[in-house]
């Protein structure tokens, strides 16, 4: 019998925030898989495994895929290629992997490359994690939606224009891989008149966590890939709370 692919989530940095499932599962795998950023300097660092590190039992068989920083994603897909039968062999083989996923696996996670590559051969459970929209949430203590209020989870990497009409219905947003996008959104978070109720938030749960009103950023502030900006929907009070 093949073995099992999970995905798991393991939260948005604290080690805390991973759930009992996916603690289970990660305890018990004999394969883990995951992600690392590839460093022009060497060996990159992996988010996720980090997050794991705590709860690691030790001697497990460990895949790496590294990834270099790159907007082209036929530079990631390169490495998928290299790597997958690798995850796939360890899977005919009976033994259960598990990759391990920043945040959840199915919002804007790589384990969904794993999931369209091997879900045709092999069993896939998701173990969902906390994202780190609700995380950033929590930490700020912002109510993102209520009632009949919509939200959405907008990336900083569209033009301006498109971003422009997603957050010009006045509900509350999470403008998500902000990084060098920052001056970008923030010109039209300005024009629509929405600063007041924009939140950033750097590293969430994480060492070095940065919380702050927009407002109060520097015009010149750089903000990290791991970075976010929410906006409170539109609330009589929703400014306030920044104040
Ligand atoms: C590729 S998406 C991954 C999202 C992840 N799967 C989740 O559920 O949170 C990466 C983006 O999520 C946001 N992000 C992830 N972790 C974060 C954190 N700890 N603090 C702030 N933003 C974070 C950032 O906007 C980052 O650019």
């Amino acid at each position: 019998m093949s073995g099992t692919l999970y995905g798991l989530g393991v939260g948005p940095g604290d080690p805390g925030l991973l759930t009992l499932k996916a603690h289970a599962i990660l305890r018990a795998v004999p394969v883990i898989a995951y992600i690392r950023a590839k460093r022009k300097t060497g060996e990159g660092e992996s988010l996720a495994r980090a997050i794991a590190a705590p709860h690691l039992p030790g001697g497990q068989v460990e895949i790496p895929f590294d990834i270099p920083m790159s907007s082209d994603p036929r530079v990631g897909q390169a490495v998928f290629d290299e790597r997958m039968p690798r995850v796939a062999a360890h899977l005919e083989a009976g033994r259960d992997v598990a990759v391990l996923c920043e945040g959840d696996p199915l919002f804007h996670g790589s384990f969904i490359s794993f999931m369209d590559r091997l879900s045709g051969d092999f069993p896939v459970t998701v173990v969902a994690g906390i994202s780190s929209i609700n995380a950033a949430a929590a930490r700020v203590g912002l109510a993102l939606a209520t009632r009949n209020q919509a939200f959405g989870a907008i990336p900083a990497t569209l033009d301006e224009s498109r971003l422009e009409s997603l957050l010009a219905g006045g509900d509350g947003a999470a403008i998500i891989k902000l990084g060098r996008h920052l001056a970008k959104v923030r010109a039209v978070i300005d024009r629509l008149g929405l600063t007041a109720r924009a939140f950033y938030v750097e590293r969430v749960t994480q060492e070095g966590e940065v919380g702050r009103a927009l407002g109060d950023l520097a015009a010149d502030f750089a903000a990290p890939y791991f970075s976010m900006i929410l906006i409170a929907p539109e609330t009589p009070d929703a400014g306030r709370r920044y104040e």
